[in-house]
């Protein structure tokens, strides 16, 4: 598999193509799907629905790899926080006050939805086509539970500096519950996973080792005790300087890129041959025309001879047109 292999250091060419968010809005599919679930998170937790917007993205562009559709934030929800995504402003929970209010023991139980999804997908997806499962990074997961919506994370940032063994503990129960997610995502069938550290830029850099480097490193280590050879993405989102302490230490095979990194800059930092993933400013998605043009053509004219999978370095944002995502995958199969 295409896909599988860049994955394993080879320098394919044309790199493997996905995009972040491939699945949402502005897919008209999509959105006629969404309106059916109800809400979004009955969206994540219906198998059937939750398999076909999965599939929309990869009938439509043949990207060489589909992810599973669910959202980072299903697991503090499996763990016992309500969750509640307020229309056009993002996700909502309560801020979480004491980890043992989280209960580790009934969490397979609400998220098995999404591991049957996992296993319908196995067997609907062309063979061709990689199944990536993913959890959040539990920084990035830390941070929305104790802050209880996205923003700035002032609350997160006062607690590691204030109550470093409250934020310890909370990485601690959500990094075991992320590998039994995850493992339960493998066994179902998952290719290869990714973690998404988004918000792993708040941190300055010792707490940057503490909280993010090395609850990815204890989960990486878990995972591929679990199921060797398993490849791991890790996605230190604006870790800056950071990247390159990420990609030795935390144990993943590969690294997504964010926007702002200069790729050339990245690779110096990072392992050689390590494979990156990226970096494709989302915003030219919307822009199309000769923007996006020459900045397809300028990546990938960095990435070729390096072992590189192509996406963007953040999601796709709903205002994206598809005949730009149409375009984006014409220039990337061409070759730029
Ligand atoms: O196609 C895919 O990439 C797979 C599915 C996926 C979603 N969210 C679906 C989603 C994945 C991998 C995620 C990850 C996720 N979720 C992250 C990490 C990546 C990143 O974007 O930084 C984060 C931080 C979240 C939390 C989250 N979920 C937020 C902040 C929001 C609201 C913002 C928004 O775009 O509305 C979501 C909602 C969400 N997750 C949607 C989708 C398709 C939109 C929901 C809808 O249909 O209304």
């Amino acid at each position: 598999m295409k896909f599988l292999d860049a994955l394993a250091g080879e320098a394919a060419w044309p790199p493997p193509l996905w995009l972040m968010r491939q699945a949402g809005r502005y897919l008209p599919e999509y959105r006629e799907v969404r309106a059916k679930a109800g809400d979004f998170i009955s969206l994540c937790l219906n198998p059937a629905l939750a398999e076909e917007v999965t599939l929309q993205p990869i009938r439509k562009f043949g990207f060489d790899a589909a992810i599973l559709f669910s959202d980072i934030l299903i697991l503090p929800m499996a763990l016992g926080q309500e969750l509640r995504f307020a229309e056009g402003e993002g996700p909502r929970l309560p801020s979480l006050q004491d980890a043992a209010l989280l209960k580790p023991e009934r969490a397979a139980a609400v998220y098995a939805p999404v591991i049957e999804t996992v296993s319908r997908l196995r067997h609907s997806l062309p063979k061709d086509v990689a199944l990536i499962g993913f959890a959040g990074g539990p920084a990035t997961v830390a941070c929305y539970m104790l802050d209880g919506q996205g923003g700035s994370f002032c609350r997160t940032k006062q607690l590691a500096y204030e109550q470093p063994a409250f934020v310890r503990q909370v990485l601690k129960v959500l990094s075991e519950a992320t590998v039994e997610y995850l493992s339960a995502q493998v066994k179902a069938g998952a290719d290869c996973l990714m973690l998404f550290e988004s918000w792993s830029g708040i941190f300055p850099p010792e707490q940057f080792r503490e909280f993010v480097i090395e609850p990815n490193r204890w989960i990486s280590d878990a995972l591929k005790k679990r199921h060797p050879g398993m490849k791991i993405i890790g996605f230190p989102r604006l870790a800056g300087l950071g990247l390159g302490d990420y990609a030795r230490d935390a144990g993943v095979d590969a690294v997504g890129l964010d926007s702002v990194t200069d790729i050339d800059a990245a690779r110096a930092v990072c392992p050689p041959g390590m494979v990156l993933q990226g970096n494709l400013d989302p915003l030219l998605l919307k822009l199309g025309g000769t923007a996006l043009e020459e900045a397809v053509r300028g990546l990938m004219a960095k990435v070729k001879g390096h072992p590189h999978i192509f996406n963007l370095g953040h999601g796709i944002t709903p205002d994206v047109p598809e005949a730009h995502v149409a375009r984006l995958v014409e220039l990337v199969r061409q070759g730029g």
